[in-house]
């Protein structure tokens, strides 16, 4: 923990050098056998929301529980360039937003990390203006923000687009957001979570239907309430506000990571390994514990707040969609993939929430895997073993599916662009050495056998 706090000049912790700069490779060997405890680190997309909504408290925040992770530490700088301080130490975040400086996110940040432009919500209610360049697409998929426009425009607010920023004010005299009804055309985690912070300091009552019911939605609303904000019914598809005019000061812990904590899960059954891991909320994995069960695995709570995988001798194929929470997450999908290469049997794979969220399929084939795609489906073959190989990374969750797939893998596998793992794993590297894996990161000119850098364009899930 002790090299979690080195204040920089920005006021705002540094938790890892420049990441796009860092010509790291990844090399597994794979084979080990896992075990022990491993400790779930606070949720990122809690954490990315919660920073964000620290804006609307014009006293001091306490958050704790903040996982160690280059998204963190950009949305950190977003707040530090809007004139906010912000002090870290451990895992533990101090936020003074009780000047806010500028209204206007900086285009260099935003483009890196798209949840930052989840601060239009609270900058507009605190500030009466939101000027925030459009987050771009993704290697993902399009991702465009017009849920979260329209739902701002429905409280009363100005919104244009131009010039690649997105404009907001709020007309009127009272500059307070309006309470509004508003319904959601999909139940988008960032466009619900951009309309509940703004509705938390609206005039009036604000209902949003067809609403994310994520349990990162749930956390928000009870960090939001916890300064004084009257949110009810998240983690349902109706979620109902009552704007306050002011928020106060709090203390408030992020929840456990359900995807850290389901990749976790994975690399037991990938490796045939017995791993408990804590703290986790059981309930939060319902859908990924389903499909371990259904493949062979056994899935065990220790404790409430524990659980432990015990692999089956062999594993089978299973068919998988991803949907919005309470089904399967898109964010679990590739490391599912990974597992599901090694199961006995034919898997299909249904990816419905991103367009364009396969592009590990060619990496995994070239580890030996057997998997076709045909348009958001990927169609998996079961092979018996996985053979390592030098890869790349293209987004965040697929750099897991690597990682889970080198360390089931035959040799060695090296692995490029960690860059997208840094911005999501809480040190996943020390965590994985603890229960037995073989690993290191180095140099990528230190890696011999790795081939030609081939660059991956970002991608900001
Ligand atoms: C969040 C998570 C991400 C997760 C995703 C789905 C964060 C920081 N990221 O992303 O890890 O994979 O939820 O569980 O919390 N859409 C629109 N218009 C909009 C908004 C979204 O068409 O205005 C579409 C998107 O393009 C996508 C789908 O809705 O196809 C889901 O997106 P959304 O739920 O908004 O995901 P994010 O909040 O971006």
């Amino acid at each position: 923990m002790e090299d979690r706090a080195i204040t920089t000049s920005h006021g705002f912790s540094e938790p890892h050098a420049s990441p796009d700069a860092d010509p790291s490779v990844l090399q597994i060997w794979g084979g080990n056998s896992l075990h022990g405890h491993v400790k779930i680190s606070g949720a990122k997309n809690s954490a990315l929301a919660i920073i964000a909504a620290a804006l609307l408290c014009p006293e001091d925040c306490r958050i704790r529980n903040v996982p160690l992770l280059v998204d963190v530490k950009r949305m950190g700088q977003i707040l530090t360039a809007l004139g906010v301080k912000l002090k870290q130490h451990d895992d533990i975040l101090d936020i003074n937003a009780s000047v806010i400086g500028q209204s206007k996110a900086p285009y260099e940040l935003v483009s890196q990390l798209r949840a930052s432009f989840f601060v239009i919500g609270p900058l507009l209610a605190r500030q009466g203006v939101a000027k925030v360049p459009l987050p771009g697409g993704c290697t993902i998929g399009a991702r465009p923000v017009d849920l979260h426009v329209r739902g701002l425009q429905a409280m009363g607010a100005d919104v244009q687009i131009e010039h690649g920023i997105v404009q907001a004010h709020i007309t009127g005299s009272n500059r307070r957001l309006k309470g509004a009804k508003i319904y959601l055309d999909y139940p988008s985690v960032g466009a619900t979570e951009t309309l509940m912070m703004a509705a938390a300091l609206a005039d009036g009552e604000t209902t949003i239907e067809n609403a994310a019911q994520e349990p990162e939605v749930i956390d928000l609303a009870n960090f939001c309430n916890s300064m004084g904000a009257r949110i009810r019914g998240a983690g349902t598809n109706t979620i109902a506000i009552s704007g306050v005019p002011k928020l106060h000061s709090t203390d408030y812990s992020i929840n456990p990571d359900r995807i850290e904590a389901g990749t976790f899960l994975v690399a037991g059954a990938i490796t045939h390994s017995e791993i408990s891991m804590s703290p986790v909320v059981p309930d939060h994995l319902t859908a990924v514990i389903a499909k371990l069960k259904h493949i062979g695995a056994q899935v065990i709570a220790d404790a409430p707040d524990c659980l432990r995988i015990i692999p089956g001798d062999s594993l089978k194929a299973t068919d998988i969609e991803t949907l919005p929470y309470p089904g399967f997450p898109t964010d679990m999908q590739a490391q599912f993939m990974a597992l599901l290469t090694l199961s006995e049997g034919n898997s299909l794979i249904t990816e419905t929430v991103f367009e364009n969220r396969l592009r590990h399929v060619a990496e995994l084939n070239r580890m030996g895997a057997d998997i076709r795609v045909k348009g958001n489906n990927a169609i998996v073959r079961g092979v018996s073993i996985l053979s390592g190989a030098p890869v790349v990374a293209t987004d965040l969750r697929a750099s897991a599916a690597l990682v889970l797939a080198g360390l089931a893998a035959k040799g060695k596998t090296t692995i490029q662009g960690l860059h997208h793992l840094d911005r999501g794993y809480d040190r996943l590297e020390v965590k994985l050495l603890k229960l037995g894996a073989s690993l290191q990161r180095v140099s990528e000119s230190a890696d011999v056998d790795s081939r030609a850098k081939i660059s991956s364009p970002a991608s900001n899930v």
